[in-house]
């Protein structure tokens, strides 16, 4: 296939940045969209030029570390990872608009790269639990019922890559906290600090620069871990238990 790509440089937070192209001419329709994103930086680098700089790292959908908005959308034209995402979705002869994630909250670092560290310091803000030290429990001393289970199972599948706040058009990032939120207010283990948590845990979203929910659900539409608005929901359930 013959792909022409318009990719995102831009030289750091305090560039302006701007759009370049290229064109690959015979790109392999089972490659990955990352693989063929290799394939432009090989070939960038035989022209003496410098190769795009971009984030991954398992390339399996499980370390949320890649992140790209393609063709307008976070992560592309399926709801999936951009390391999932395949070149057999496109067209022969199909032009490709490749953009970072543009948030407040996620700086630019360099061309396709933001710094999602507001996301692990909304983390440190609250989504733990404290546990004394000590010998391992026992497996069956604290019973989880298996509905509560199998949710805080489905919220925690969240991976961390930030494509809810690319969607959004305020940049919240209220479906991720949700689900660090969510997952351990499901379990008897989270309850102690459950208070606490939803508060500082929202303030560090707030001072992160990240914007309010409006319910739109752009968020969980692209989230490729399919995390569900219902757990915004029980976010401001447990915001407005701790506030009274
Ligand atoms: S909620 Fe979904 S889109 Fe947002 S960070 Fe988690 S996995 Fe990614
Ligand atoms: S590189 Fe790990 S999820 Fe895409």
């Amino acid at each position: 296939m013959k792909i022409n790509l318009e990719y995102w440089r831009q030289n750091g937070p305090a560039d302006k940045g701007h759009f370049e192209t290229h064109t690959i001419e015979n790109v392999d329709e089972t490659a990955s969209f990352l693989e063929m994103l290799d394939q432009l930086n090989e070939e960038l680098f035989a022209e003496g030029k410098e190769p795009v700089a971009f984030d991954s790292d398992c390339r399996e959908g499980i370390c949320g570390q890649c992140g790209l908005v393609i063709n307008g959308d976070p992560h592309g034209p399926e709801v999936t990872t951009t390391c999932q995402l395949h070149m057999r979705h496109f067209q022969d002869g199909d032009t490709i608009t490749i953009e970072p994630w543009r948030s407040t909250g996620f700086p630019v670092l360099r061309d396709l790269v933001v710094d999602r560290t507001a996301f692990d310091r909304i983390v440190q803000a609250g989504g733990y639990i404290s546990v004394n030290t000590g010998a391992a429990p026992d497996a069956h001393a604290t019973p989880v019922a298996k509905p509560k289970a199998d949710k805080a199972f489905e919220v925690a599948a969240c991976i961390g890559c930030g494509a809810c706040v690319a969607a959004c058009p305020n940049g919240s990032a209220m479906l991720f906290t949700s689900a660090k939120v969510v997952h351990l207010g499901l379990l008897p283990q989270g309850q102690p600090e459950r208070k606490e948590r939803v508060v500082n845990m929202l303030a560090q979203h707030d001072a992160e620069g990240f914007g309010g929910c409006t319910n739109v659900g752009a968020c969980a539409e692209a989230c490729p871990k399919q995390v569900p608005l219902e757990f915004i929901s029980m976010l401001n359930r447990d915001l407005i238990c701790a506030s009274v």
